[in-house]
Parts: C-alpha cells; structure tokens; sequence
C-alpha cells in the first residue's frame, strides 16, 4: 500500500465509528417494526394446494413405474419438464419458511427442524432439476418423501394409518 494512503487511514476511523454510531442508535429506536405475516392458509390447506401439488410434480418426474407396455421412465425429457420441477421445488424449499411463520409452527424445535429438512430437499430437487439429472431428481423425492413422513407421524394425529403401521 503506498505511504500517503495508510497515512490517511487513522483519520478516517473516528469518522466510520461516528457512523456506526448513528447507524445503530437507528435501528434500535426509529426502526419500524417488521411487517406482520398473515397466514393466508390454514394448515390443511397449505397442504393441498401448496405442498401436495408441488410434491406430486416432483414425485411423478422421477424414478420408473411399470405398465403393461414395460417399463416407463418419468424423468422429463424436454427443457419445459425439467422446468415445472425446479418451479414445484422452489416451491417446496420456500414452502418450509411458511411452515415455520409463527402462526403455523407448533413449536421452536422439532417443527423447525423439520421444516428447515423440507427446505434442505426442495434445494437438492431443484438442483438436480436445473442440472437435469435423473438420479439426482430420484435421491431428493426420496429425502422429501422422508421429510413429510416424519412430520406427519410426529404432529399430524389423526392421519389415516397404513397397514404397514399397524
Ligand atoms: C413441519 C410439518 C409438516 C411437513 C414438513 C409436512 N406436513 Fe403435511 N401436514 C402437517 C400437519 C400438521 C397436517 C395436518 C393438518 C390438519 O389436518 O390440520 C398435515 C396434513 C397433510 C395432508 C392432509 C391434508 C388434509 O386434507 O387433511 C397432506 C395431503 C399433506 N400434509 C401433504 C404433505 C406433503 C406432500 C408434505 C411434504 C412435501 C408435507 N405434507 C409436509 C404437517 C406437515
């Protein structure tokens, strides 16, 4: 650094702290309060017409199902496919900030964490939408799937039990 710019430092400091000074001192008085979220779902609801839909794209986008023709492969195969995938999972990983709104979490710790897991997996689908990548897609439907499952079976009482269950 040339001598006449580190010499011009020291004098500069005081007038940065003064700013910081100012700057804080406004936030903690003159800040105004954040806006008020309002869920505009109630919790069902933000199942079946947020997550569930957006699930079921993801879901039916990846691995294979056998008919009586043989065996269909469900990854897409056009740039438009691949593109309503990374639409459903950038619905599901924003989907997990609405989980958490304060009047949806039910609590502070295993709801948040669960909801910060559907985040988590709607990330990994839409990167493996955007990279186009089959068994990427297949890996993140898996960890989705996993991450409803388990918070179904924790706060969702009254869900209809599998046979696999009882
Ligand atoms: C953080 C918790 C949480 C996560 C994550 C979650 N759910 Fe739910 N889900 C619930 C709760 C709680 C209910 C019960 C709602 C009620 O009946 O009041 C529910 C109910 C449902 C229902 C039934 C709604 C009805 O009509 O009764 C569906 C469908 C559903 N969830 C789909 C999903 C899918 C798909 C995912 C994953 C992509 C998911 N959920 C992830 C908490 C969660």
């Amino acid at each position: 650094m040339p001598r006449s710019q580190s010499s011009r430092t020291p004098s500069r400091a005081p007038l940065l702290g003064v700013a910081l000074a100012a700057f804080v001192a406004g936030c903690g008085q003159d800040a105004p309060p954040p806006p008020a979220f309002e869920a505009v779902h109630d919790m069902k609801e933000t199942m079946n017409l947020v997550l569930d839909p957006a699930a079921d794209v993801i879901w039916d986008s990846a691995g294979q199902v056998i008919t009586a023709e043989g065996v269909e492969d469900l990854a897409p195969t056009t740039e438009e496919e691949w593109l309503q995938v990374v639409h459903a999972a950038a619905v599901l990983a924003e989907s997990g900030n609405l989980l958490m709104m304060p009047s949806r979490a039910l609590d502070q710790e295993d709801w948040v964490e669960i909801s910060r897991g559907l985040t988590a997996a709607g990330q990994r689908a839409k990167a493996a939408a955007l990279a186009e990548d089959a068994d990427a897609l297949f890996a993140a439907g898996g960890l989705l799937y996993n991450v409803c499952v388990s918070c179904h079976q924790q706060y969702w009482v009254n869900r209809p039990v599998r046979p696999s269950e009882t």
